[in-house]
């Protein structure tokens, strides 16, 4: 029996694919990467995204190239990508930003028209679907995140496309995992069940204020810093994970861990809730949709079957980093915030600008991604310190007139 064969197989099934067990998303993600592209290969992916990704493409040995977004939603808008990029880039990194989809079948088909391959980074979007079929199932390969969807802290799979491209995955995953402790797996198992209790016990904002009084976050503003010479220094040493670890590890220092039963007898049990936890989501999602703050992607979702079960719901607000400080004294700490874009955060050395960075701009500065799991409590605090929604710019491409419907709030 592989490594983590029991989880992989309960996510195989959801999918209807193979599956590789990671500890993280991050290492299913570099899997892949490493697995399909040769050292200096371009790779087409959103600005509004992660810096643990844009990290993790650089640890591979890629040169990551940012491409234009839509307003609407931040993801990649590939309409809008020039004919001259797609014709340089050797491959494709989607977000399905907060969970709603990449424009998963246009890429696909132009990545089929130039023989290069999709990645779909589902980290957010473990049930959310286009046209009928599970987001993940459209690429080479898929990363999950077990961190996200049921509050693990741990756990990611890779989906591919067929068994023997899982086979060659595990051993190359073998070869990338680092032995873990009883001590690492304890405070792996725990710190889910802590969260829970600070949350449960109304203690969000005083242990918040303390863990940033006393250093322990690890990005004091939404971005972790570049440390650009040290980074720049790395590049030799690519591909690489152990150069690139101090960037890599940021928020989960466990990510390429080989951890024992304890915790993967803990993902099991998570895992068994995914479906309830994706019940609640939706239910969420759908009450911050109908919102006067929600994005146009997602207010066209309301009409059309409601939305995904979101992990974080697409707010977009004026004022935004007022109303995020604000929303902690209501228990409320906001996380995933992507601002600003990746080429404006770490610039040409790293990363191939996008050819139009606006629309990235734009919605990395008015984005606030909501719990849909705290979606009443989010609601009533917005309300109370009346934010005021911010639309995306005029002449956004997928402009389309918003439906007339009654404000929330
Ligand atoms: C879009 C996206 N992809 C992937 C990841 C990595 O997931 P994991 O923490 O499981 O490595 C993250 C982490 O926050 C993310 O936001």
């Amino acid at each position: 029996m592989s490594y983590g064969s029991g989880l992989a197989t309960a996510m195989a099934r959801r999918l209807g694919r193979p599956c590789v067990y990671t500890p993280s998303a991050r290492l299913a993600l570099y899997l892949a990467l490493r697995h399909w592209c040769r050292p200096g290969a371009r790779v087409l992916m959103s600005p509004v995204n992660d810096d643990v990704i844009l990290f993790v493409v650089l640890a591979a040995g890629l040169r990551p190239v940012q491409a234009p977004v839509s307003a609407r939603d931040g993801n990649i808008d590939p309409a809008a990508v020039p004919e001259e990029t797609w014709r340089n880039v050797d491959a494709v990194l989607t977000t399905n930003l907060y969970g709603m989809p990449d424009r998963v079948v246009e890429l696909r088909r132009r990545c089929d028209q130039l023989g290069i391959p999709l990645f779909e980074d589902a980290a957010h979007a473990i049930g959310t679907r286009v046209a009928g079929r599970p987001i993940g199932t459209f690429g080479k390969a898929a990363a999950f995140s077990l961190s996200k969807h049921v509050a693990a802290m741990a756990g990611g799979f890779l989906a591919v496309e067929d068994e023997r491209t899982r086979r060659r995955l595990e051993e190359l995953r073998d070869e990338l995992l680092v032995p873990s402790s009883l001590r690492t797996d304890l405070t792996t198992t725990l710190r889910p069940l802590a969260r829970s209790a600070v949350r449960g016990l109304h203690l969000v904002h005083p242990v918040w204020r303390t863990m940033r009084r006393l250093g322990m976050l690890e990005r004091d503003t939404f971005r972790m810093d570049l440390h650009a010479p040290r980074l720049a220094r790395c590049a030799s040493e690519a591909p690489s994970l152990t150069a690139y670890e101090p960037w890599v590890r940021v928020d989960l220092h466990g990510y390429r861990s080989r951890h024992g039963a304890l915790v993967r007898a803990q993902l099991r049990a998570r895992m068994a809730r995914l479906d309830d936890d994706l019940a609640r989501r939706g239910v969420g999602a759908s009450l911050l949709a109908r919102t006067t703050w929600a994005s146009p992607a997602l207010r066209d979702r309301t009409a059309d079957g409601g939305p995904p079960p979101l992990f974080r719901v697409p707010l977009l607000v004026q004022d935004r980093d007022i109303l995020v400080d604000r929303l902690v004294r209501h228990g409320v700490v906001t996380g995933y915030i992507y601002d600003p874009p990746l080429d404006d955060y770490a610039g040409a050395e790293f990363v191939e600008p996008s050819p139009d960075p606006s629309a990235a701009r734009w919605f990395a500065a008015h984005a606030l991604p909501a719990d849909p799991l705290l979606a009443q409590q989010i609601n009533r605090a917005l309300s109370k310190e009346r934010a005021t929604p911010a639309r995306p710019p005029s002449g956004d491409r997928e402009e389309r007139p918003l439906p007339a419907r009654p404000t929330g709030g």
